[in-house]
């Protein structure tokens, strides 16, 4: 046995498993150099037969040549099966076991702002109320003017208003973000006849922002006007939404306050959700969150006659009555959060909580 000859099969045999293109090819390769009676392994047998000062330069190469010999055909298997794999259909390689259990994608919720529409919502709903929407860029007319507020009145202070610079109505004045949704009675007005059942719940405007206000906030406004209304039905409708809203256990009750827009005004309040109403805690402290046993939910009244006529409904055939409270304040008060600023940071710690 010559180290050429060696050489020579080690070349021929790598060439070859270079150039097999199957699996099945390097099988047969495998046997043919490598099996039980290849070539490589009846030269290994041969090694008794040389000469022993040379038997272990013999041996040495040959376990080298086997060596070599395996490494390629593994080589060249994983390039096979490699080709074979990109040239596979999309549907084989995108096999997978439809029965392992699949992995549980975390839950959101609505946000709360849009749960707490909802409820309200659906709470007048029952009672025939419609749920609208009015614009949130106004002219002055609907917020201020048209709601017997005229020009230069003191009482527009009230609601610290953003004006739009350049919009002007010929009719309907300057342009604003409307500062509350009491806006959408004159709107209401315009397109229905009584009997108005409305509910506006919409963005509201206003330069302001601490821990109870923020520029930006929500506004529910109810609107009744049909025969015969009196102040029975304001109360009798806005207790059925406290109730409804806070727990049957509430009771409320109607402040004498001012607004423009309605006359009589009242401010509506219902009865603290932390102390149930006594305004003191079971230890016999002063509860924070109330005012002696009240909070107050918001404004309403009965419409003001020149509300009614701006709106083309005559004041002598026609009565109503209106309020229009916070949402976010709304879901404070019931979960006795004392920031509003929480709702809107998007800050998930607190969102989950709910
Ligand atoms: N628009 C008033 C505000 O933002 C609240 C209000 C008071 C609305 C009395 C009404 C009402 O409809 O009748 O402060």
């Amino acid at each position: 046995m010559e180290i050429d000859q060696i050489q020579n099969i080690k070349n021929q045999a790598i060439s070859r498993i270079l150039e097999a293109k199957a699996e099945k090819e390097l099988e047969e390769l495998q046997v043919e150099y490598l099996g039980r009676k290849g070539g490589i392994t009846n030269l290994l047998k041969e090694i008794p037969k040389i000469k022993p000062e040379k038997r272990a330069e013999f041996g040495k190469l040959l376990n080298e040549i086997k060596q070599a010999i395996e490494e390629t055909i593994n080589n060249q298997k994983s390039k096979i099966q490699s080709a074979s794999w990109r040239t596979k259909s999309k549907t084989e390689k995108e096999w997978f076991d439809v029965t392992i259990p699949g992995e549980k994608p975390p839950l959101g919720h609505l946000h709360l702002i849009t749960y707490t529409i909802r409820e309200i919502t659906k709470i007048f709903e029952k009672i025939g109320f419609t749920r609208v929407r009015y614009p949130e860029v106004e002219w002055d007319w609907y917020p201020f003017e048209g709601l017997n507020m005229p020009k230069n009145h003191p009482a527009r202070d009230e609601w610290e208003t953003f004006f739009i610079e350049g919009l002007k109505h010929p009719k309907y004045g300057i342009g604003v973000l409307t500062p509350h949704t009491s806006s959408g009675q004159l709107r209401e007005m315009e397109v229905c006849k009584p009997p108005i059942r409305m509910l506006n719940i919409a963005k509201c405007y206003r330069r302001q922002s601490d821990a109870s206000h923020a520029p930006m906030f929500y506004q529910f406004e109810g609107l009744v006007i049909d025969k015969g209304i009196n102040i029975c039905h304001l109360k009798g409708t806005l207790d059925y939404f406290a109730k409804q809203y806070f727990g049957p256990e509430r009771k409320t009750r109607i402040r004498p306050f001012h607004f423009q827009f309605t006359e009589p005004s009242f401010e509506f309040d219902v009865t603290c959700i932390v102390c149930g109403g006594k305004g003191k805690l079971a230890n016999g402290e002063k509860c924070k969150v109330c005012k002696e046993g009240w909070m107050e939910l918001g404004g309403s009244g009965m419409v003001h006659p020149v509300v009614l006529k701006n709106g083309g409904i005559d004041p002598k055939k026609y009565t109503g009555f209106a309020w229009g409270w916070g949402v976010e304040r709304l879901f404070m008060m019931k979960y006795g959060i004392d920031d509003i600023r929480l709702l809107f940071s998007g800050d998930l710690r607190f969102l989950e909580q709910f």
